[in-house]
């Protein structure tokens, strides 16, 4: 077994594939990947982001993400970190939430990240690993955010259950699972949230209106974190120094989880 170095951290020459990267904490990963000496491959379906390769596309579509696969294995051949970043919600109550609401919300959170993990796994060997991005809501109740948070602890299970299945052929596969990381989609989020506190209604247009909901505090911290805390578990979690961590999960939320959630800090 090879001792441990400083060098364990860095990605020189690794091929990363990041989706969701224009903005948030995808943006913060790619950046941090090539910082650390990665390749990066970025999606997203809104502005062209920044990478070695980048494309705009909604990794919902499996003809884009096919074409997507395609473009990285003939620039590469070969995949080492594939980051299933790319995700969103709105809060709406159960009820509130529309039929095409849900599917939504499914699509983006959960059956995109088995596209992708379907298209790009040929492509990854030994060494290899895939990182989902949950959040802490996979792992509390939360109210107004139902089908999402369902949707979350379903991509924890998918990672519990691939990380078996994949340590044969010694591919890694583990989840960070954030949370008070101030970014664009986090404030919009936040946005719907104090729309129906101030009764403006439900953000799903096809539900119903929004009861009040329970404003957030900081977490145990005391302070909020920041998109690059998300990048530093990231980083950790596809190199070296995690060779021996697969099917887990990586809270960085500054305690919240640790805290029982939101609610109760
Ligand atoms: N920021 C936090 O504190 C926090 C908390 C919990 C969970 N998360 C999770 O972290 C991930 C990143 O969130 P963020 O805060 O950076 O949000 P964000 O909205 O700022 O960034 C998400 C990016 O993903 C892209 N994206 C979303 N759906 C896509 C799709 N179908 N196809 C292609 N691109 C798509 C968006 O265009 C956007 O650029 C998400 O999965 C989110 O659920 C973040």
């Amino acid at each position: 077994m090879a001792a441990l170095s400083p060098d364990g951290i860095l990605l020189t020459g690794r091929v990363a594939v990041v989706t969701g990267g224009a903005r948030g904490l995808g943006r913060a990963i790619a950046a941090a990947f090539a910082a650390f000496g990665a390749e990066v491959a970025v999606c997203d379906r809104v502005t062209p982001p920044a990478g070695d390769l980048a494309m705009t596309l909604d990794v919902r579509d499996p003809v884009s993400v096919e074409v997507f696969a395609g473009a990285v294995r003939e620039r590469w051949g070969r995949v080492d970190v594939l980051v299933n970043n790319a995700g969103g919600t709105f809060h709406a109550p159960f009820l509130g939430t529309s039929e095409r609401g849900e599917r939504t919300l499914v699509e983006e959170n959960f059956t995109q990240v088995t596209g992708m993990i379907r298209k790009f796994l040929p492509m990854m060997g030994e060494g290899a690993s895939i990182i989902n991005v949950t959040s802490s809501e996979a792992h509390q109740a939360a109210p107004g955010f139902a089908i999402y948070a369902a949707m979350k602890a379903a991509v924890e299970s998918l990672t519990r259950s691939l990380a078996l299945e994949l340590a044969p052929r010694g591919v890694r596969v583990n989840a960070i699972a954030p949370d008070a990381l101030p970014t664009e989609g986090e404030l919009a989020m936040r946005e719907t949230v104090r729309a129906a506190d101030a009764g403006r209604g439900a953000a799903d247009p096809g539900g119903e209106e929004t009861p009040p909901y329970e404003p957030v505090r900081l977490p145990p911290l005391g302070r909020l974190g920041e998109p690059s805390d998300a990048a530093a578990a990231a980083v950790f979690l596809a190199g070296d120094l995690a060779r021996f961590v697969t099917g887990t999960t990586l809270h960085v939320d500054g305690g919240i989880h640790a805290a029982g959630g939101w609610r109760r800090v």
